[in-house]
């Protein structure tokens, strides 16, 4: 009995070891990426800073991977929230978003936000949560952007 435990142990390391070299593909396309969002709706400097320090891993082409990121199986596991987080919303893609849609992303992301869903739990473990006052200054400055786009 010991025997089989130590053998499938020594498996289940083995096989920890051989999907360290199978690495899923980066998400850093750099900042730049972002620029298009940024310049036409306008956030001031303390909004930019949430949206990078919380949003931006997920919903942009400018992902800051942390070291564990390199570490199967967690390289997996963030990748899949990076590639979900981005089909649903990517403020990299903005200039391709018609104004329907940047308007209702916007409201999804007051939704998101006020429900507390965003940032991800599993994200905010390491990288902190959002604060009141981060979600307060966030929100409003959202609402005022959706005027620019429900108006047209
Ligand atoms: C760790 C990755 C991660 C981080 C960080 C993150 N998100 Fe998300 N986000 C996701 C994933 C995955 C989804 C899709 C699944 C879901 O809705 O739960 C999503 C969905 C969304 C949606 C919904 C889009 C839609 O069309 O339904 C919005 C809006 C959003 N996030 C905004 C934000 C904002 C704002 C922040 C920062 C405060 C943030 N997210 C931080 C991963 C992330």
């Amino acid at each position: 009995m010991k025997g089989i435990i130590k053998k499938i142990a020594l498996l289940l390391l083995l096989t920890l070891v051989i999907l360290q070299f199978v690495r899923p593909d980066k998400n850093e396309s750099g900042y730049e990426s972002v620029a298009y969002f940024e310049n036409e709706t306008n956030p001031s400097d303390e909004i930019k800073t949430i949206l990078k320090s919380k949003c931006y891993d997920c919903h942009s082409d400018q992902t800051e991977y942390p070291w564990y990121a390199e570490v199967a199986p967690f390289s997996y596991w963030i990748s899949d929230h990076v590639e979900e987080g981005r089909e649903h919303f990517n403020v990299s893609n903005w200039k391709e978003y018609s104004t329907k849609k940047k308007d209702h992303k916007l409201e999804e992301l007051i939704e998101e936000v006020e429900e507390g869903e965003m940032p991800l739990a599993s994200y905010t473990w390491l990288h902190g949560n959002i604060t009141e006052s981060e979600k307060q200054t966030l929100i409003a400055w959202t609402k005022q952007l959706r005027l620019q786009y429900s108006e047209k």
